[in-house]
């Protein structure tokens, strides 16, 4: 455990907006005088009509609930777009580098991302879309997918994002789940110099649902096509014959405003779902502070569109507080591991947010590609996604950053809407590899695995006492799992599903998932949406999948197999099962290792031991603890003989 404390630069606590006695002022507040507090910060966005209650929720079953300025009115395009025009149309909204730095990039200002959206949101109109109707959106990170995203909030449809790296079968479900009849692609994708088939996919995908009426696609590479006749359109062939003038729509606090789906630690990935208001306040509002964004800085956050990070902070958060927010195609390595830093000098970033993966990767490849780069530019780093650890925080620290730029490491989920405990850089001394402190509003508890509160010092988890008004608000279409999955477990609080320690001085260290939800390469799986891939394979009797650590991708996926009876399981069966994974999910879900076993370790009734198996993926299996309530001791030391490599 890493012991360094970084003070807050003194340049830092003097110019920030807020520094350490106002934070610690702002958040007593927010806690004991909230009502006012919320009053207060929703200021910061354009109200149609302005709301008169704040915070109506409750977590508890019998009157269980969350609403926020439930009975206000408003638009998150116009407080993203056009509330800015006046003052600064034509300040650069969005920088565009693409994957290859021999393509020029793109500055896209206010007013031509405003009038890109009208446009759009005209041609999603003529296409029938309504105010409520679900609109998929399968695109690579262009400058499209953030129109395509504020195009539906301007009129009221809700988006659902799915990410680019997906297999037509996950894009399928995702598309059946929310009964979504609109889907915008592109051609294909590009990353790291490999074109992906987006459009191809979404025909396979689209094989099975007749209910899509429309497909708009984006031509980004030329690569060939295949339209269906009168539901494929070419977007910007049809988008140029519409209009630049469409109102928004005027939308209630809690209407929703997306969908975006993810990983659980049951069934399949649910569609969480964001409503107006609260959300828009909650980006915003921690841009803000977390970044410390002031107009006119170069922003740039690495993430995918198809993850919530993407809709937070590349899209509503920066565009909200009028801010230039730097969208990059590729990836950290193309062509070469210096290519993040080179776009940090090519376009003066000032504010850098990326996640531990890649850092993990670049540390590797050595200092030089780095420190042959300016960085001058650079004032305050980012990280979020997975727990940092102490070396790769060092290393950002003191090499990227050289020790002149704090590191905010940012926790949140998908679920919380975005940043819920994170250092504020004029305020908060740092830790490296603590998250720190909760942000406004935001009440964190530790709690024993029985649900007894843990005081001051010690290790638990992590569960969030009352809500905040970035909370998601269902999962779409099952409001019953929703309240299951996360207020059943500890009655009456919201728990987050990572293990946490607290210290001494009360900073919070995210330690990981205790539940069965993995993180790979800050991409959040669910194991049993791998073990019913595998199953699904015809010689694939059962599977069980854990986390396994991982030196660049914090933890790596390990499978458990057992094949059926007739079946010679060999190295070609396991490069079919890792080829077979990727094509029903993705390539983000490819298997690290894949173990055969002729039986897993289960209980006399039949339930798999998930706890052992879980250990000889972490390769600690000196004490499997409490082994007696297995069926057939027998299968674990067969398991343990033939590990791979063990
Ligand atoms: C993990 C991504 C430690 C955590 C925004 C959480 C983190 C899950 C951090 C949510 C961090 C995210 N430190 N762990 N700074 N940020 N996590 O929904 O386990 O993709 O529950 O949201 O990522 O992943 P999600």
């Amino acid at each position: 455990m890493s012991e360094a404390v970084y003070p807050v630069p003194e340049e830092w606590a003097r110019t920030a907006l807020v520094d350490e006695a106002r934070y610690a002022e702002m958040y007593r507040r927010s806690v004991e005088d909230s009502d006012a507090f919320w009053r207060e910060e929703a200021a910061r966005l354009d109200w149609i009509k302005p709301f008169t209650t704040v915070q109506e929720t409750s977590f508890d079953e019998a009157d269980f609930g969350i609403r926020w300025f439930g009975d206000g009115t408003l638009n998150l395009a116009a407080n993203a777009l056009d509330r800015h025009l006046a003052e600064r149309g034509d300040t650069v909204a969005i920088i565009w580098e693409p994957d290859s730095p021999d393509e020029p990039a793109r500055r896209i200002t206010y007013r031509e991302l405003h009038a890109d959206v009208c446009r759009f949101a005209n041609l999603l109109k003529a296409r029938g879309v309504r105010k409520g109707d679900r609109v998929t959106i399968y695109l690579p990170m262009v400058p499209e997918a953030a129109v395509a995203m504020l195009a539906c909030a301007r009129i009221g449809a809700i988006h659902s994002v799915v990410f680019g790296g997906f297999s037509p079968d996950s894009l399928a479900s995702r598309i059946e789940d929310c009964d979504s009849t609109v889907v915008l692609t592109a051609d294909e994708g590009l990353r790291g110099g490999k074109a992906v088939p987006l459009k191809a996919n979404v025909d396979v995908a689209l094989a099975k649902l007749p209910s899509v009426h429309t497909v708009v696609v984006l031509k980004r590479t030329g690569g060939a096509v295949t339209m269906q006749d009168g539901r494929d359109i070419d977007w910007h062939q049809d988008v140029s014959a519409q209009s630049d003038d469409c109102t928004a729509e005027e939308m209630g606090a809690e209407d929703p405003l997306f969908i975006l789906y993810t990983s659980g630690s049951t069934g399949k990935p649910k569609g969480v779902l964001h409503t107006t208001g609260g959300y828009g306040l909650w980006a915003s509002m921690t841009h803000r502070y977390v970044f410390d964004y002031r107009p006119g800085q170069i922003y740039w956050c690495t993430a995918d569109v198809g993850w919530v990070t993407g809709h937070s902070y590349i899209v509503y958060g920066p565009l909200m507080n009028g801010a230039t927010t730097l969208m990059f195609e590729g990836v950290p390595n193309y062509p070469d591991p210096s290519r993040f830093w080179q776009v940090i000098d090519k376009h003066q970033v000032e504010i850098f947010y990326t996640a531990p993966t890649a850092l993990r990767a670049l540390m590797r490849e050595g200092d030089d590609y780095v420190t042959r780069t300016s960085r001058k530019s650079l004032r305050l780093l980012g990280s979020v996604g997975e727990p940092i650890n102490p070396e790769a925080w060092e290393w950002y620290h003191r090499v990227v950053g050289e020790r002149r730029c704090p590191i905010v490491d940012t926790w949140w989920q998908t679920e919380t809407g975005a940043t819920l405990i994170s250092p504020l850089p004029g305020a908060t001394p740092l830790k490296p590899g603590s998250a720190s402190k909760p942000m406004f509003g935001v009440k964190p508890m530790l709690v024993t695995s029985e649900g007894v509160p843990i005081e001051g010092a010690g290790e638990g988890c992590l569960v969030i006492t009352d809500s905040w008004p970035g909370q998601m608000r269902t999962v779409w279409g099952d409001h019953e799992r929703f309240f299951q999955t996360y207020f059943s477990t500890f009655k009456g609080l919201y728990f987050t599903g990572d293990g946490c320690r607290r210290d001494e001085d009360g900073y919070y260290w995210i330690t990981g998932r205790i539940d069965d939800v993995i993180n790979v390469s800050g991409h959040r799986m669910g194991t049993a949406e791998i073990e019913s891939a595998l199953v699904a394979h015809a010689k694939v009797a059962e599977a069980a999948v854990v986390g396994m650590p991982h030196a660049i991708k914090g933890q790596g996926i390990y499978a458990f197999v057992t094949t059926n009876a007739d079946v010679h399981p060999d190295d070609a069966l396991r490069k079919e099962l890792v080829q077979w994974v990727r094509q029903e999910i993705g390539p983000i879900a490819t298997p690290d290792v894949i173990q055969f076993a002729p039986g897993l370790p289960k209980t006399r009734s039949g339930k798999i031991m998930r706890r052992i198996l879980r250990k000889i993926g972490e390769n600690d299996v000196g004490n499997l603890g409490d082994t007696s309530t297995l069926a057939d001791p027998g299968v674990v030391d067969h398991l343990l003989e033939n590990r791979p490599g063990g």
